[in-house]
């Protein structure tokens, strides 16, 4: 199985670090001309560097994903430059939340306008040109927040399980374009969003309590998702989401197995 995506034009946002950073180089090292966007202006010049460095194909845009009109700027310049646009990843989130009786309305529209509202405008933008190509390959960031969230997360949780039933939505309008719109579920990956590798570590083993795969997940898991998304070999695959969090969805209580298997010597806490 040769996954080849090369010469195809892919735009990542949040592209500066963390996730959206390693699919935006896996992209490129696959031979893909990758658009970085963020809102970070210094993570996207260390980012160009690096492409640099590496030779990678590409092009850099600072572009808020709240900003209808800045994104329809870049994506023109895009289509200009390129002229087309095969894969896009709507990777830019944030991550904040309280408990309801102290939640802020300015956190509540933060979390929703980036992560669910940014989608929505990433998406409407590209769309036109998509449809026009008669393809494309749409991959939208949810979350595992989005089926189980957790204590705090109204603001997040309810952003990400937009993004999912909006993915629905457009992959039904944009079907018959030969448009597939997926979304992934990725957790759980230390980031500068979680700080999930700095916890103390009794905070560390709940957390990973909670996995059917009980170790952290890597950000190149959900970059190989993403290529696959974009190959071929995923032509018929359209309007659900991927489950990419070690199975923090399968199993009520995974210590139980690793209990069992420590009993049986083959697993150690
Ligand atoms: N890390 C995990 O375990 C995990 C779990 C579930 C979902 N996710 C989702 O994956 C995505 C990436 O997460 P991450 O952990 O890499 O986060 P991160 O905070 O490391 O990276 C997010 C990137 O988005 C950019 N960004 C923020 N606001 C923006 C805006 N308005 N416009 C453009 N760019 C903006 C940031 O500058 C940053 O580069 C997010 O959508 C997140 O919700 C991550």
């Amino acid at each position: 199985m040769n996954i080849d995506l090369a010469g195809k034009v892919a735009i990542v946002t949040g592209a500066g670090r963390g996730i959206g950073r390693e699919i935006a180089l896996t992209l490129a090292q696959e031979g893909v001309i990758t658009v970085i966007t963020d809102i970070n202006e210094a993570l996207l010049t260390d980012m160009g560097k690096e492409f640099t460095a590496k030779g990678l194909k590409g092009s850099q845009y600072v572009c808020d994903v709240r900003d209808a009109t800045q994104i329809q700027q870049v994506i023109d310049q895009i289509v200009e430059r390129y002229g087309h646009i095969d894969i896009l990843v709507n990777n830019a989130g944030v991550a904040s939340g309280a408990p309801i009786d102290v939640l802020a309305e300015e956190i509540w529209d933060l979390n929703l306008d980036i992560n669910l509202k940014g989608t929505f405008l990433m998406c409407k933008a590209v769309a036109p040109v998509m449809k026009k190509q008669q393809s494309g390959r749409i991959m939208n960031a949810a979350s595992f927040a989005a089926i189980v969230p957790s204590y705090g997360s109204a603001a997040y949780a309810s952003s990400k399980a937009g993004v999912e039933q909006f993915t629905r939505v457009l992959a039904g309008e944009l079907g018959p374009w030969n448009i597939a719109v997926n979304c992934y579920a990725p957790g759980m990956i230390p980031t500068d969003m979680n700080h999930f590798a700095d916890l103390q570590e009794p905070q560390q083993q709940r957390l990973l309590d909670t996995l059917t795969f009980r170790h952290w997940g890597k950000k190149d898991d959900v970059a190989h998702l993403i290529c696959f998304l974009a190959s071929d070999y995923a032509g018929y695959i359209t309007g659900t989401m991927i489950d990419i969090s070690g199975g923090k969805l399968a199993t009520q209580i995974p210590r139980v197995a690793y209990e069992k298997a420590a009993s049986e010597g083959a697993y150690e806490f």
